[in-house]
């Protein structure tokens, strides 16, 4: 009862700026809550707990449903997260589902729950590509030796019967991959990705055109909870890529979504404004589609990757400020040099400081 009390009463004036954060070396390392944000993130809402400032997380990572995700963080930083408020790498390939692939069979890559993120976005016929190579007996000559434990289990396959009775796999071409988070087993979906892109999406089978390819993000490294940086999904692709090319007449052809592209700021743009109007009650402004009518006059980017956060913001240009941490990627003392931030600061609270000391 209190909450809609607040919610009758809080009608403060729409503020002119967002914020982008990045998660992984500026929120979080690993699963623990880093450089203050916790703190930072509370600054962000009035005292019943409603959003003031309107913020997004701009992340090139994935793996989970963007529902999943917000309550994940909701959880981990103490406060409440919107499912609209997370943006991931793969969160783009939503536009795919109708327009091109909504009944063809396509295969799903990467950590977490990479099927079930595409069936959420409309993808029908979706497979993981642990249980789309588990069809294919000896595809990975190296199963045998991969004991490891899965959720506690050890992984069963599907018996054949199972597999007949729900898919055509072996006449039914896979018509395209996404690399929807970071591949758990590089040495099998290298293997099973080649077999899928030379032979027109039938392994086994003689060569074909090559089913189209997605990746969600090309981060050659990003900050996780090791001291040093992680090999991301771009060194992924290059490992994937050497070897195809190698083996294949003609070059691999794919898309990398994912921050510096540009059409990912401006999408957060968009979605910033969406939060705007929905966190200060405009609802009737979002469902005219007005959420163009109250253009940012700042918006900022904070990262901790020079190459992808920063780099994206100075391309997107006007309203976007890049705000630099030293909690992840980025250790130095000065600036970067090749893409230099508008400010560099130790942490996110740092930045926070910085934002709110300019902006009231
Ligand atoms: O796998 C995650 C990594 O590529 C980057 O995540 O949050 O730093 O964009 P983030
Ligand atoms: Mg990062």
């Amino acid at each position: 009862a209190s909450r809609s009390f607040c919610q009758l009463l809080y009608r403060p004036e729409r503020p002119s700026f967002g914020i982008a954060f990045d998660i992984d070396g500026v929120i979080i390392r690993g699963h623990t809550p880093i450089g203050g944000s916790q703190q930072a993130l509370r600054r962000l809402y009035g005292d019943c707990g409603m959003l003031k400032i309107p913020f997004v997380f701009l992340t090139n990572g994935g793996g989970v449903p963007e529902s999943k995700r917000a309550s994940e963080l909701s959880e981990l930083l103490g406060v409440n997260i919107l499912p609209l408020q997370v943006v991931q790498g793969h969160s783009p390939f939503k536009n795919l589902a109708k327009s091109r692939y909504e009944n063809q069979l396509v295969v799903a890559v990467g950590k977490g729950e990479p099927a079930t993120v595409m069936f959420e976005y409309g993808f029908k016929n979706v497979l993981s590509i642990d249980e789309y190579s588990s069809y294919f007996d000896g595809i990975d000559p190296l199963s045998q030796f991969k004991n490891w434990e899965i959720n506690g289990e050890i992984k069963k396959r599907s018996t054949s019967k199972e597999i007949t009775a729900r898919h055509n796999i072996f006449s039914e071409r896979v018509k395209a991959v996404f690399i929807v988070s970071d591949s758990v087993d590089w040495s099998r979906d290298i293997q099973v990705l080649c077999d899928i892109l030379r032979t027109g999406g039938l392994p086994g089978r003689e060569n074909g055109q090559q089913p189209r390819l997605y990746f969600a993000n090309d981060d050659l490294e990003y900050q996780g909870a090791f001291p040093s940086e992680r090999l991301g999904m771009g060194a992924f692709r290059i490992a994937l890529e050497s070897i195809f090319n190698r083996i294949h007449p003609h070059a691999l052809e794919y898309t990398c979504f994912g921050k510096p592209n540009p059409f990912v700021f401006k999408n957060a743009e968009a979605v910033l404004r969406q939060v705007q109007l929905s966190s200060h009650h405009d609802h009737q402004a979002v469902n005219n589609g007005l959420a163009g009518g109250h253009p940012f006059r700042t918006l900022y980017m904070i990262g901790d990757n020079p190459l992808v956060d920063i780099k994206g913001a100075r391309q997107a240009g006007h309203p976007w400020f890049s705000i630099l941490t030293r909690t992840g990627v980025f250790r130095g003392k000065e600036n970067h040099a090749e893409f230099p931030a508008d400010l560099v600061v130790d942490t996110v609270e740092e930045a926070m400081d910085y934002i709110l000391r300019k902006e009231f």
